[in-house]
């Protein structure tokens, strides 16, 4: 799985996504991304969505996620 996509949710932050992607609006259009690794916003206030803005920090958005605790 070399080449696989991995996304980590990040405590209190957002989605790190790493590795191929093509990143889209809900009309197919297609988000300019020339970096390996983007984060996306998870908190909902970003200035600059998708993408994380930092945001999240001012607004102390809090969730932290463990894998196989959700129902
Ligand atoms: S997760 Fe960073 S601004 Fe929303």
């Amino acid at each position: 799985m070399a080449n696989a996509t991995q996304i980590t949710v990040k405590d209190s932050g957002p989605f790190l996504v790493k590795g191929p992607m093509t990143l889209l609006d809900a009309e197919g259009n297609e988000f300019s991304v020339d970096k390996e690794t983007v984060a996306l916003c998870r908190c909902g206030a970003s200035t600059n969505q998708p993408f994380c803005s930092g945001t999240h920090r001012k607004i102390e958005f809090e969730s932290v996620v463990r894998a196989g605790e959700s129902e």
